[in-house]
């Protein structure tokens, strides 16, 4: 069963879940040369706007700046978000702690890369949602109203870099 082409306003799910405990694979690049890696903060809403349209549905990422897949995100003008079914959890892992720089771990982790959209996605997820990036911008310290955030998450101060993308194509896979 292949992925098909869905309407985002079709789309039924728990943005909570979905990236908090089933996770999403960030995706950046081209054929020749991309990178991914697992994610599990961000967020799915709505936020600016077009003349005569609501606003824009946007996903938004948090990547930390010594990840490789950064490089990629920053030069490329789109990125994929892949969920991966339960039976991916080991590959979801193994995307989560190797990094792109030092192997091939896209094909370590048994995934199959499919280049289209402008970016490059996972023909093993039951659901895609391609994006383009509209914003980048790295969190600031002095935003941290809750200090414990910092003390508990960036005891070496690398703060994440958020991307805020338009969701521009939502695919889904078949129903069987
Ligand atoms: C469950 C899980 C969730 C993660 N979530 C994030 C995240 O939201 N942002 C981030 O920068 N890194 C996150 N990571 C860490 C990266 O996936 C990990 O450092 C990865 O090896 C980076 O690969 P790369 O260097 O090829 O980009 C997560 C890892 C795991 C296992």
């Amino acid at each position: 069963m292949g992925l098909v082409e869905m309407d985002l306003k079709q789309l039924r799910l728990n943005p909570m879940t979905l990236i908090g405990r089933d996770w999403w694979l960030v995706t950046a690049g081209r054929a020749e040369s991309f990178n991914t890696m697992t994610a599990s903060w961000g967020h799915l809403g709505a936020i600016w706007s077009r003349p005569g349209e609501g606003s824009m549905p946007t996903a938004v990422i948090y990547v930390r700046p010594q990840r490789y897949t950064k490089e990629f995100l920053d030069r490329e003008p789109r990125f994929s978000l892949s969920v991966l079914g339960e039976e991916h959890r080991a590959a979801l892992n193994h995307l989560g702690s190797h990094s792109g720089r030092d192997g091939d771990k896209v094909s370590e982790a048994g995934l199959t890369p499919v280049a289209a959209e402008g970016t490059v996605y996972f023909a093993e997820a039951k659901l895609v949602l391609i994006c383009r990036t509209l914003y980048r911008a790295p969190l600031l310290e002095s935003g941290f109203l809750d200090r414990d955030i910092i003390a508990r998450n960036y005891p070496e101060r690398d703060y994440h870099v958020q991307y805020v993308g338009e969701i521009v194509r939502v695919l889904k896979r078949e129903e069987e």
